[in-house]
């Protein structure tokens, strides 16, 4: 009854009083626990019933101040309670990345004349990323992609191009191969605008019987003008890279100033886009694969490249800073 009349007194609302309640009542030394200590002194014969009525009476003061606490808490414990005066706030899905976009077209044009993909390893011993790509030991080719060791003697690498992939490729597949390599691959290159430390590549390699130089022509100007559009020209010029012979580098009419002159294409109205070539017969022997039976070609381009034509990025550090207001500018891309 007592308890109950300074329940009733409380300020409706304030946790501290409660408390205070309940350490009065209900703690080691409150006045509940002393009756409990007093229970020794009771008449065996009511002890019974007497223990009966403390255990209720303890029971029922614990429940009743948990109520409480639970109302005051629901009033005064504002943090846990959804804030209804707050707009609706749908979450947004993130978007692709510019660079992921254009990977996928990438793909998405060579799966339509029949090319698969596979990956390889970044991290790469000098074999796969030189030596079975027809680079000789100090040949000064290897100074054309700058490289970054992870020890040396014998070398661990991260690879500088996904061309890397292939070694693997043929010497563990029997050919027709028809095959695209998409990755990162890395070089210790100053950062700017225009390089990177790392970048990504998507390599294509196409090995069979009877394949030649105007295959790998044809094939390149599908995908440019379905990349690029249909009025899209190209050109090959004369190149070397140790794993092709002949070598070329391609560019297209640059799409951005049609032709006209822009800072994209240098005023040329060509921008360079990739490197291809003919598999040297040594790469395809060094690899288990008979070079009397079996030609092929390559091709490796930038994906950073043909995203900066494709969308007009000129500085390809964007790439990678994560800004979210580059990233959603290609939301509706795809
Ligand atoms: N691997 C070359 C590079 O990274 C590109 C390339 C691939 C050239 C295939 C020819 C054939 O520069």
């Amino acid at each position: 009854k007592q308890l109950l009349e300074e329940i009733n007194q409380l300020a409706a609302g304030n946790q501290e009083e409660l408390e205070a309640l309940r350490i009065k009542y209900l703690s080691k030394k409150g006045e509940i626990s002393t009756l409990f200590n007093d229970f020794r002194n009771v008449a065996n014969e009511e002890k019974r019933d007497v223990g009966q009525l403390l255990n209720e009476l303890k029971n029922s003061a614990q429940d009743k101040i948990n109520e409480l606490k639970d109302a005051f808490g629901a009033t005064t414990n504002t943090e846990n309670k959804p804030d209804l005066t707050r707009s609706a706030d749908p979450v947004k899905l993130g978007t692709r990345h510019p660079l992921s976009l254009v990977k996928h077209e990438i793909v998405d044009i060579f799966s339509r004349i029949g090319f698969t993909v596979a990956e390889g390893p970044e991290i790469e011993d000098d074999w796969h990323v030189f030596g079975a790509l027809n680079f000789p030991p100090e040949h000064p080719a290897r100074d054309m992609q700058d490289t970054f060791f992870i020890e040396q003697n014998p070398d661990v690498l991260l690879r500088t191009h996904t061309s890397s992939v292939q070694s693997h490729v043929m010497a563990t597949q029997k050919p027709p191969i028809r095959m695209l390599f998409p990755g990162r691959v890395y070089r210790n290159e100053a950062i700017s605008y225009r390089a990177h430390c790392f970048f990504h590549q998507v390599e294509g390699l196409y090995i069979d019987k009877d394949v030649s130089f105007a295959d790998l022509k044809q094939a390149l100007m599908y995908f440019a003008k379905e990349m690029f559009g249909e009025n899209t020209e190209i050109r090959l010029r004369p190149s070397y890279f140790p794993f092709t012979e002949p070598s070329a580098e391609m560019d297209i009419s640059c799409n951005i100033c049609g032709g006209k002159g822009c800072p994209f294409c240098k005023h040329t109205g060509w921008v360079e886009i990739l490197g291809c070539g003919m598999v040297d017969p040594n790469v395809l022997e060094n690899c288990g694969i008979d070079s009397k039976v079996y030609s092929g070609y390559a091709f490796g381009m930038g994906v950073e490249r043909i995203t900066n034509l494709k969308y007009q990025v000129k500085d390809l550090r964007m790439f990678s800073e994560n800004d979210v207001r580059f990233l959603q500018q290609f939301e509706s891309a795809y």
